[in-house]
């Protein structure tokens, strides 16, 4: 029995060592630790045996077993290790290899625009607040202090859908739809990016574009604060060199009213064909709030002043940033919008 034993180990080891596989080590096992493998066959048979070899043969197999399972588990870490080495040869990723192109996209310049303007109103204490593109002839002209038939109602050819609702021709429906919003009657400091609508189509004019309104009500409002307000605008989004010139002009909605223009950021004010020659380009609309308007806001001019202001976002990215024709900022070529991405860089 001792023999059969001794035997079975040293045909189980060299089996055991000759195994070229995870698969074959583990027929190995199966065949002499299984369940009904040889030395198992041997624990069972021991019942037959007398009581004083029990002890001898079990230690024999137990001995046996434990040197058979000893190399076993070494060659199965030997061939876990190889499978793994294998594995990380084969999965080896060559980071020298060129990468794909990840295709990414570029901030729109009237989206730039947007960000700076608001960043730097938010951080003077300004709300952003939007307002609907399609506009009632109420919020887009009466409260604004052009009733039906005025005749300065020409000076921008609108889009009507029916004769209540229209594209709107400019974000000062915004100031409108603010006052009447703020039921408290509480001063308003806002400003307004948005979309806006006109018949017009040339290098300067496009159908759509956009503008932001800017609009402050409180106590003791002036046209010190409207200035000084516009000239940290201006400068901040074109350059801080810049002068500023306030000529008086005409808009229902506010009196006084003065049209902006800053130095030419071109030719410093000498005269170039970006100012036509004059020195001075016009940026913005302006003016102290119409009594009629606040007071149709539900504001007692008695009490209440404010500035408002409105500027074609669509002239700035093209002053900024050199660009010729307004509808570029419109035709989603990715050829002009992909030089955008530099900036980012
Ligand atoms: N809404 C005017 C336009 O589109 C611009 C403008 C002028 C806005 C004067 C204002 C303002 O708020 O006070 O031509």
């Amino acid at each position: 029995m001792e023999e059969q034993i001794s035997k079975i180990k040293r045909v189980a080891i060299e089996e055991a060592s000759k195994a070229t596989s995870a698969k074959e080590l583990d027929e190995v096992k199966v065949k002499y630790l299984g369940k009904k493998g040889e030395l198992t066959a041997i624990l069972r048979g021991m019942g037959s045996l007398s009581p004083e070899e029990r002890p001898v043969i079990g230690s024999k197999v137990n001995e046996a077993r434990e040197q058979i399972e000893r190399l076993i588990k070494e060659r199965e870490e030997e061939f876990a290790k190889q499978e793994l080495e294998r594995k990380l040869q084969e999965e080896k990723i060559d980071i020298t290899l060129p990468s794909t192109k990840v295709k990414r996209g570029s901030k729109h310049p009237l989206n730039r625009i947007i960000e700076e303007v608001e960043d730097l109103f938010v951080s003077m204490g300004y709300d952003v607040v939007t307002g609907p593109e399609l506009e009632t002839d109420e919020y887009c002209f009466e409260r604004l202090n052009l009733p039906k038939g005025h005749p300065a109602r020409d000076m921008q050819d609108s889009f009507y859908i029916t004769s209540e609702y229209l594209l709107r021709t400019q974000t000062s429906a915004v100031q409108a739809r603010t006052m009447m919003a703020n039921t408290e009657k509480t001063p308003i400091r806002v400003i307004c990016p948005g979309k806006t609508y006109r018949r017009d189509d040339d290098a300067t004019h496009s159908h759509q574009f956009s503008q932001v309104e800017g609009l402050v009500v409180d106590k003791n409002i002036s046209l010190a604060d409207l200035k000084g307000t516009l000239e940290v605008f201006v400068r901040k989004l074109l350059g801080e060199n810049l002068q500023l010139r306030f000529r008086p002009s005409y808009f229902p909605f506010t009196e006084p009213s003065y049209e902006v223009d800053v130095s030419c950021f071109k030719c410093g004010g000498k005269g170039c064909n970006l100012c036509k020659q004059t020195g001075w380009i016009e940026v913005l609309g302006s003016g102290i709030v119409h009594p009629n308007v606040l007071k149709m806001g539900g504001y007692d001019p008695e009490i209440y002043s404010g500035f408002a202001f409105g500027t074609g976002l669509d002239r700035i990215a093209m002053f900024k940033y050199g660009i010729t024709d307004i509808r570029l900022l419109y035709q989603n070529d990715v050829r002009f919008l992909n030089q955008f991405d530099r900036l980012d860089r």
